[in-house]
């Protein structure tokens, strides 16, 4: 089966990070790029720190939960790309992955995706790889993301244009993402059309 796109939006603090990692407490493959180094902190996630690590983790498809952190733009490139391949070795194996991008505004733009980056969003799914794509603004993020999205996941936003642009594509009222509570959102699925309401519940270990 195909694996899936989850792009999760969402202003500061309003339950993007908190949502998804509930939702892969499980998951045995995870690759996650971690610029905060949350996830190697609270997820039981392996921290790999250097290229070369992860670059052997992909080549090798190997099993496990690992985050790189960096807050780099070029190496979240290289991280993309090693992710397809991880993903891609990974199914080779008959097993499926995920892998998840945080801050993505951060490390892309509007306009054109990072080379590697384009690889994962645009040929990913085909090798059972599940992407989760975390971003406060989507405005800011690249449309190639957005526009591959085979589930669109908002909580809270603050201006009026991210509202409307996302309740466009939610088919939804803009107004009831604005006043979204924080760990309430709204998403869709984009391929059978659900639209569902859902809140995050806090029972994960918390940092600080
Ligand atoms: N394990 C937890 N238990 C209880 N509350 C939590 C937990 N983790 C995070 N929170 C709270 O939930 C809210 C959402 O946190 P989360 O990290 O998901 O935000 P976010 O949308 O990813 O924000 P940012 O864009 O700043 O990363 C915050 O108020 C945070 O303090
Ligand atoms: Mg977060």
């Amino acid at each position: 089966m195909d694996g899936k796109l989850t792009v999760v939006c969402g202003r500061t603090r309003s339950g993007k990070t908190l949502s998804t990692r509930q939702a892969l407490t499980t998951e045995a493959r995870l690759l996650v790029f971690d610029p905060k180094g949350k996830w190697a902190e609270l997820d039981r996630c392996r921290a790999i720190h250097s290229r070369r690590e992860l670059y052997d983790i992909a080549q090798a498809g190997l099993k496990g939960r690992f985050a790189f952190v960096s807050a780099n733009v070029a190496d979240f490139n290289f991280w993309a790309r090693a992710a397809y391949w991880w993903g891609y070795i990974s199914k080779l194996h008959g097993q499926r992955s995920v892998v998840v991008a945080e801050e993505l505004s951060a490390f892309t733009h509007p306009g054109k995706a990072p080379p590697g980056w384009h690889l994962l969003v645009t040929q990913g799914l085909e090798f059972a790889i599940d992407i989760w794509s975390l971003m406060q603004r989507p405005a800011e993020s690249d449309k190639t993301c957005l526009g591959n999205a085979t589930r669109l996941r908002a909580f809270a936003l603050t201006r009026f244009q991210d509202c409307r642009y996302i309740a466009n594509e939610l088919d939804c009222d803009p107004a009831e993402i604005s006043r979204l509570p924080p760990l309430h959102y709204v998403e869709r699925d984009m391929l059978t059309g659900k639209l569902s309401r859902g809140q995050v519940r806090a029972n994960l270990r918390k940092a600080g």
